[in-house]
């Protein structure tokens, strides 16, 4: 054997133990405390970010086994902590860092400004919102990109009056997208109606058509890509912080109170993705009729308790406006069609918010995005 001490071959050894949720050994990661050997018996502290986690018992399960199978070990211990916030911060930035370097490189260029529009349940007005501030921030002269994430569930095109236009290639076998209303498009909505191509879109696993569009899109260099999310919180959110690491996301929720089983559902999902939530849109806030009576149709406070649970700022209450509908059925999104209506006028607002809180690449440096990340993440753990 070497010079390398047993403890060495320990730590060596615990390498081999990964963080599945952060990707990244638990050495790499200091999640290793403590490691110490007495008469062929091993103890192992580990940190882990909550102690209470589900991968608790599977990390030390793996850990046990690495280090028994040295041969000068007979015992192991491992003793579990949880990590301090300043530990928990520094190991969020490495599992960033490490997702950077290790991100697929995309036609999206590194300073674009990625917003993600979710939400934690279905049918709130994502693709609506998507759509109004995609066209907010181009009226603002931001060079702007929308990508139709929700792949089966398109919407995009119908809403931007784009229903009959259809991607095409350019001379590099690159897709080119639809242009409406300032706004650079890309949605499987533009597509299907080749049969070949919609044969083969369906053979595609979901995440695989996002990566398509983000890696086989001619976008140009754009200020803010706005992406309009499927409902649910699975594979394309995953799909996403994977290819784009810079992504952030705003929250669409209803004033229903119903905000706990939401916000754990967004909770899990951003710390799944490592995706910072920056703010709560409410959308369907109460309805007002013409002579000035509020009607608070879907209840109340829904987006300030869902933004109060997440600890991020509640950036906007959209109201329930009729021709939102109808400015989605004619493709001309509302703060184009009726700019001075209420509703268009807090979707501005909202628009506004978006660039104070995630301002153009140029005016931040990537550590503040960062700060923001973990700061989101520590909040949401607390
Ligand atoms: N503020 C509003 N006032 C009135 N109607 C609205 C408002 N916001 C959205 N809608 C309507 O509600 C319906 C659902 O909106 P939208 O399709 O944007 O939701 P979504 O969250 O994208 O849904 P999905 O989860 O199915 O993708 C649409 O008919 C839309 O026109
Ligand atoms: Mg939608």
């Amino acid at each position: 054997m070497g010079v390398e001490s047993v403890v060495e071959r320990i730590e060596q050894a615990l390498r081999g133990v990964i963080d599945p949720e952060l990707g990244a050994d638990i050495v790499d990661l200091g999640m290793v405390k403590r490691v110490d050997v007495d008469d062929g018996v091993a103890t192992i502290g580990v940190a882990l970010t909550i102690a209470a986690c589900p991968l608790r018992d599977q990390i030390e399960q793996d850990v046990k086994r690495k280090v028994l199978a040295l041969p000068e070990i007979s015992d192991v211990l491992v003793e579990v902590s949880a990590m301090t916030v300043d530990e928990k911060a520094d190991i969020m930035s490495k599992a960033r860092w490490k997702a950077r370097e290790d991100a697929e490189p995309t036609m999206i260029h590194p300073s674009t400004r990625v917003i993600a529009i979710s939400s934690g349940k279905g049918g709130v007005g994502k693709s609506s919102t998507s759509v109004n501030l995609a066209v907010a921030l181009a009226k603002q002269n931001f060079r702007v990109g929308l990508l139709d994430a929700d792949i089966w569930g398109f919407s995009v095109p119908r809403m931007l009056g784009i229903g009959d236009a259809r991607l095409e290639a350019n001379e590099n076998a690159q897709i080119v997208p639809v242009e409406a209303h300032g706004v650079s498009v890309v949605s499987t909505g533009l597509l299907i109606d080749d049969e070949d191509k919609a044969l083969m879109w369906r053979g595609l696993m979901l995440s695989k058509a996002l990566e398509q569009f983000l890696t086989d899109v001619a976008w140009d260099t754009l200020d803010y890509l706005v992406i309009d999310m499927p409902p649910g919180t699975g594979d394309i959110q995953m799909a996403l912080s994977r290819l784009l690491p810079q992504a952030e996301m705003v929250v669409v929720t209803t004033p229903q109170r119903a905000a706990q089983k939401v916000a754990s559902r967004v909770a899990d999902m951003a710390r799944r993705s490592f995706m910072p939530v920056i703010g709560v849109l409410e959308n369907m806030s109460g309805f007002t009729t013409e002579d000035g009576r509020h009607y608070k149709l879907f209840g109340e406070g829904g987006g300030q308790e869902l933004a109060d649970g997440l600890g991020i700022p509640l950036i906007g209450q959209v109201p329930l406006d009729p021709f939102i509908v109808e400015a989605g059925d004619d493709g001309v999104p509302l703060v184009i069609s009726h700019p001075d209506s209420p509703a268009a006028a807090a979707l501005m607002n909202v628009a506004k918010r978006m660039t104070e809180l995630i301002p153009p690449a140029e005016d931040e440096t990537c550590t503040a995005r960062i700060d923001r990340l973990i700061e989101g993440l520590q909040r949401i753990d607390s």
